[in-house]
């Protein structure tokens, strides 16, 4: 996909990026060989043509797959590293990554070794490529409120790298009320929530999120338009969606980009945020997104300027820092003669 210029320099922050989404084969083959672990594939390209989703369960059973080759402090470092480098050229000037510890943790690698990996790579990217971050730790729906409660205590000596919480992993028959106590407990600490929901699951489960889980964002949350009431309570109540089109795509959340409910989404007053989701499993790094909904959805560029600002209003950003931001898109879109 051809990015244009003017999205290319586009100042904005990613709110909804896996940094085990972002695990291209060729990492994922070279770290394997590393820890001489096996991987179900022969090569890059056969692990690739795999890449065919029908639903978010046939990406997950791959993504859980390829974050078993994660072993060592190291390989979290160079996993996100590899991330940072290729987005601190596209324009993105914060980011705000999830990571799965229960994915790890389940293997017998320790929530320090993870933890420490990736955030040695994102304060190397604060110094070196000046990009903000923040880290969000998710649950992972599938698996029991135990199993959750115990990685909230695992994350307790990490406390002050934990930005916020979040919910994610296989959501049909998983609804955010299973977590409703961890979540409180999260608050209680102090730290906030943001959770996937209505990316496959009814809007409901988005009423849910807000309701009891008490979240700051929503994940997605494509089939909230299904609810007419709920999607003016998000509008009225200006809460953020971090919005993923090329991952809707992959996993058939969506037909076609033409049909992309994000057209719909701005006429109702949302707050949307375009993001990444899963890049190397899904075919684009943020910029194809903001594109893709330029070609697919008929954006303008200050349309896409609004949804730039709208990432930074929505991150859990030092006020201070927020300004630079914003200032910065100000004048960059005045600077491209956009208003
Ligand atoms: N984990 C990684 N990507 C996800 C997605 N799109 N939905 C739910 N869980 C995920
Ligand atoms: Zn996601």
């Amino acid at each position: 996909m051809n990015i244009s210029p003017f999205i290319q320099g586009l100042p904005k922050a990613e709110l909804h990026l896996h940094i085990e989404g972002t695990f291209e084969p060729e990492l994922m083959f070279a770290i394997a060989a590393r820890n001489h672990v096996e991987l179900p594939y022969a090569s890059v390209d056969e692990l690739r043509a795999a890449y065919e989703f029908s639903n978010l369960q046939d990406f997950l059973d791959i993504y859980y797959q390829g974050m078993n080759v994660l072993v060592t402090r190291e390989d979290f470092f160079d996993l996100t590293w590899a991330y940072l480098e290729r987005v601190g050229g596209q324009g993105v000037r914060h980011v705000e990554i999830f990571f799965d510890p229960q994915g790890h943790t389940s293997r017998g690698v320790a929530f320090g070794t993870v933890i420490d990996g990736i955030w040695a790579a994102l304060e190397k990217g604060a110094s070196e490529l000046d990009i903000s971050f923040r880290l969000i730790m998710c649950f992972l729906r599938h698996l029991d409120e135990d199993d959750a409660f115990a990685t909230l205590e695992a994350a307790l000596p990490y406390r002050d790298r934990i930005a916020a919480v979040g919910l994610d992993s296989s959501e049909k028959g998983h609804p955010p009320s299973k977590f409703t106590r961890v979540f409180a407990k999260a608050r209680e600490l102090g730290i906030p929530a943001v959770a996937h929901a209505g990316e496959e699951g009814p809007p409901e489960y988005v009423a849910e999120a807000l309701d009891l889980l008490k979240v700051k964002r929503i994940d997605h949350g494509n089939r909230a338009l299904e609810d007419t009431d709920l999607t003016v309570r998000l509008a009225k109540t200006g809460m953020p969606l971090t919005v993923c089109p090329l991952s809707n795509l992959r996993l058939c959340v969506v037909e076609d980009l033409d049909r992309h409910p994000l057209p719909a989404m701005l006429e109702a007053g949302l707050m949307v945020t375009l993001n990444s989701d899963d890049p190397a499993f899904f075919g684009g790094y943020v910029n194809e997104n903001y594109q893709a909904m330029k070609d697919h959805a008929g954006l303008s560029d200050a349309q896409l300027v609004e949804i730039a600002g709208n990432s930074f209003q929505a991150a859990f950003l030092d006020e201070a820092r927020r300004k630079t931001l914003l200032d910065e898109l100000a004048a960059y879109a005045a600077k491209s003669g956009v208003r």
